[in-house]
């Protein structure tokens, strides 16, 4: 993610300082951003003195301390909260008192990362989504600590790259790895259940319903050990609220090394010449999965809008900007019908007795109020 990051920096003009406490890892990143840089000349995205001069605008540095000069600092080491706050600890120190110092994480709290500074109103988070350069949703996440001027500048830096910020609350997930959690989750349960199989849980979701890829198709993309583990820790940091809770089917996947594309199986064998599962197209079970995932995916949206961890444009356009999703789920919900959701939910809960499929209050009073999102 840092060399992604660097990049889309020294393409908008700054010149970026890149360090990695692993020598051979600052190595692969120099390697990987000139491969990168030389590719986008080859299709003619760019040409070469552009590439050069974005390329010089990059120095690998050996030490923290040469960050002494920077004005903004973008951290995107390992996801492990003892060491991402010795490293903020350490670099307060060494650089200067306007410097923004922000975290990349996916998973972990920005306040607790900002409490290991003694001023923790310039730590803020700055999420992107991979890959850096090609996505442009970048969510903005201002601790409980950080300042509105830091808030103010930090946002407008990100805009000013081009890309397209979101600013949200500092709960577990953001927006986008907490509103997307029903695509993975609920495509499991299907198939636990046994009512459908993933090539056809894949297929309804990318013919029927329009997204680019189907949840098995992407969960094996992502890597099901990542996923999982993100399933997870939104899970605990939820306080295990039963809406989050992981699937032992993608556990058992990831316990066995089956992650995906990567490891050359997971829930579909990528090994040469093995034959993909076909699904069964039978339209009305497709569209019945379409629903059930669809109204949980919406659910999970306006619950966000509910307790104010993001706007409603902010939460429509951080799905379709961030994880391409084919419509904004909430402007989804209106054209499905607020009560038509609000009934799916219901129908779910009733079966299941399980407060995983609770509907929440937003999109019940908007039934009841005759009221749509847009
Ligand atoms: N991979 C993704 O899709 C993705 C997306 C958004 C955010 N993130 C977040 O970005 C961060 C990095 O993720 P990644 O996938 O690039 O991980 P990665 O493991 O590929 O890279 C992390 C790098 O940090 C280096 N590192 C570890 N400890 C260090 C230290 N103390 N000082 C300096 N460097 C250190 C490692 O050598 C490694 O090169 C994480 O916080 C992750 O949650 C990842």
């Amino acid at each position: 993610m840092g060399s992604g990051i660097a990049q889309v920096a020294a393409t908008a003009g700054h010149d970026v300082l890149i360090y990695d406490n692993n020598p051979k890892a600052l190595q692969r990143t120099s390697d990987k951003l000139q491969k990168i840089l030389n590719r986008l000349v080859e299709k003619g995205r760019i040409d070469d003195p552009t590439a050069k001069a974005i390329f010089g605008r990059i120095y690998f540095v050996e030490t923290l301390a040469s960050f002494r000069e920077c004005g903004l600092i973008i951290e995107a080491i390992i996801e492990d909260l003892k060491i991402k706050k010795a490293v903020f600890e350490e670099l307060e120190d060494m650089v200067p008192a306007d410097c923004i110092l922000a975290t990349n994480t996916s998973s972990l709290s920005v306040a607790s990362i900002a409490a290991a500074c003694s001023d923790s109103s310039r730590v803020i988070g700055i999420h992107f989504f991979n890959p850096a350069p090609l996505m442009k949703l970048v969510e903005i996440i201002p601790a409980i600590q950080t300042s509105p001027e830091v808030l103010e500048r930090a946002q407008k830096i990100i805009d000013s790259w081009g890309k397209l910020t979101v600013v949200t609350k500092d709960t577990p997930g953001f927006i986008v790895n907490r509103v997307a959690r029903p695509f993975y989750g609920e495509a499991l349960r299907i198939y636990e259940e046994g009512i459908a199989d993933v090539a056809t849980i894949d297929w309804a979701m990318t013919e029927i319903a329009g997204f680019r890829m189907g949840p098995f198709t992407l969960m094996d993309y992502i890597g099901n050990d990542v996923n999982y583990k993100v399933t997870e820790t939104v899970f605990q940091s939820f306080y295990y609220d039963p809406r989050y809770k992981p699937a032992f089917t993608q556990k058992r996947l990831s316990e066995a090394g089956y992650h995906g594309r990567k490891s050359g199986r997971g829930y579909y064998d990528y090994s040469e010449g093995a034959e993909a599962p076909k699904p069964n197209k039978d339209k009305i079970l497709g569209q019945q999965i379409v629903d059930r995932i669809v109204a949980m995916l919406i659910n999970e949206a306006a619950d966000a809008l509910y307790l104010n961890i993001a706007s409603k444009e902010d939460i429509d356009m951080a799905m379709t900007k961030g994880v391409n999703y084919p419509k904004g789920l909430l402007k989804w919900a209106d054209e499905i019908g607020i009560e038509t959701c609000v009934k799916r939910l219901d129908d779910l809960y009733h079966e299941y007795l399980e407060g995983r499929y609770r509907c929440s209050p937003q999109l019940r009073r908007m039934a009841r109020d005759g009221q749509t999102f847009f």
